[in-house]
């Protein structure tokens, strides 16, 4: 006998990166997920799926969160950014972009749009940033590659121009 499927899916919408967008997630789908797989937004990356590498870091409402720990559902009505919202309208990058440009904060890149979303949280909230305040933020992304001194002397720089936005 033929057994109809209840479609359960749930209808999202957000503002992504200034302009609204909608798409279709189950339930459990991870926003992660939904911003690569429905939204084609791969610039957000993943990595461990479970909260410790820090890849998949989005702003949601200004804030720093792990889009792997987050469900889509729970993104409806925010206003989210994610690293492709960083450069400008021109295809600009901005003053962190450029100084990772700068300092060869990155090799694979893997890790790059996580971190840079994390230290625009920071920069967004205290544009002149300590060493150590930083180092709190950049050692909670895990980079495989850069040893971490370029992400360092980058992020140091734009803290020393009080450039971060
Ligand atoms: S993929 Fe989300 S923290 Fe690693
Ligand atoms: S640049 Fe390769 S993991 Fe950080």
């Amino acid at each position: 006998m033929l057994k109809l499927e209840k479609d359960t899916r749930h209808k999202v919408r957000f503002v992504l990166n200034g302009s609204p967008v909608s798409g279709w997630a189950d339930a459990r789908m991870l926003l992660s997920d939904f911003l690569r797989q429905e939204l084609g937004e791969t610039g957000t990356h993943v990595g461990c799926e479970h909260g410790v590498c820090g890849a998949c870091t989005v702003r949601i409402e200004g804030r720093a969160v792990r889009s792997c720990l987050t469900l889509a559902v729970q993104a409806e009505g925010f206003d989210i950014q994610t690293v492709e919202g960083l450069a400008g309208d021109d295809g600009a990058l901005n003053a962190l972009q450029t100084a990772f440009r700068k300092h060869h904060a990155l090799q694979c890149g893997y890790c790059t749009s996580g971190i840079l979303m994390s230290l625009t949280d920071m920069f967004q909230r205290n544009p002149s940033p300590s060493r150590d305040e930083i180092e709190d933020v950049v050692g909670g992304h895990i980079c495989r590659c850069t040893g971490y001194a370029g992400i360092m002397d980058a992020a140091l720089e734009v803290a020393e121009a009080g450039a971060g936005k």
